[in-house]
């Protein structure tokens, strides 16, 4: 996220536009915790994980009338663009906004969960995978050593992105993930199938999802249905969000941080940056949110093949 902060503000530097930074996302927003940024409040932060503008949840401006505070904010600022930097949440709330009050808004997607859809991957995740793969390498030594099956909880809210992207990352024998939960059993499917053929120990990674029941309720059901594994669970939780971030997503953060920029000169609102096969697209709104991103099933098919 510093490194699309960044982008954002030097893009406009150098295009005579003036930044400011809001604080703690729509919360600062209303509250007016806002201050001007020059090129060197955002020097020394490429390399910085978490985000130097701090972030919230925000009940209030799910309200029209915390909005209407937050548009009040804008106007005496004399703000006459927003970039928001954030997920499914975030975009959600930029999209309301900008319809009530036909102001312009570009967003630009940031979340490890990468389930955004129309654009190829979101700032974030690709260091989430990096810190999970470093991870699970860490765990496999007890995994092997004491021939324990482990289930490794990663997140990703509905999405199995991290999961997917995990586990053939880390030589994982499986993944279970929200998207094909409602077609079959993956645990029954996973043991019924032998899937220990060639090997006394086993790395499952799970996303957190209330389809896939979690990695603890999966233990609880080898417990129950399968006692001979010894099976252990470790939750990787906010582990996964924190961390220098890779070159890959300061790549990616600075180019569409920049291109938010250009997009407001050309006069583009109510869309969200993305990229898809290198290059830089809008999308607006409304599809990025609405529609669901697909997993790529044939990921599905090579972390099979490749774990026997
Ligand atoms: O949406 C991003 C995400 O990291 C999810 O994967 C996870 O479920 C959630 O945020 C965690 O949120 P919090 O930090 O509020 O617990």
């Amino acid at each position: 996220m510093n490194a699309a902060i960044r982008a954002v503000t030097r893009t406009a530097i150098n295009n005579d536009i003036a930044v400011k930074g809001i604080f703690r996302g729509y919360k600062g927003l209303i509250s007016g915790e806002i201050i001007p940024f020059k090129t060197q409040n955002v020097s020394n932060i490429i390399q910085q994980g978490g985000t130097i503008l701090k972030t919230a949840r925000c009940q209030e401006f799910m309200t029209p009338e915390g909005r209407e505070l937050a548009h009040e904010t804008l106007v005496r600022e004399e703000i006459d663009a927003l970039v928001v930097i954030g997920g499914d949440g975030s975009l959600t709330g930029a999209r309301i906004f900008a319809q009530e009050f036909n102001f312009p808004v570009v967003g630009l997607p940031g979340t490890i969960d990468n389930d955004l859809f129309g654009t190829d991957t979101t700032i974030g995740y690709d260091t989430a995978l990096n810190t999970i793969v470093e991870a699970v390498d860490k765990i496999r030594d007890t995994a092997t050593s004491h021939d324990r099956l482990f289930f490794i909880e990663v997140m990703g809210r509905d999405a199995g992105f991290l999961a997917l992207n995990g586990a053939i990352a880390s030589g994982a024998e499986a993944a279970i993930i929200p998207e094909i939960s409602t077609e079959v059993d993956q645990l029954a499917e996973l043991i019924q199938n032998g899937f220990r053929k060639t090997k006394n120990s086993s790395i499952v990674l799970v996303a957190e999802s209330e389809l896939t029941g979690g990695a603890i309720h999966l233990a609880e059901r080898v417990k129950r249905e399968y006692p001979e594994y010894d099976v252990r669970v470790t939750i990787l939780g906010h582990l996964q969000r924190g961390g220098s971030p890779s070159a890959s997503d300061r790549i990616l953060a600075s180019r569409v941080g920049e291109a938010a920029i250009l997009a407001l000169l050309e006069d583009q609102r109510n869309v969200m940056i993305g990229i898809q096969n290198d290059q830089i697209v809008y999308v607006p709104f409304s599809k990025a949110i609405k529609n669901d991103k697909p997993i790529n099933r044939e990921l599905l098919r090579t972390l099979r093949t490749l774990s026997i």
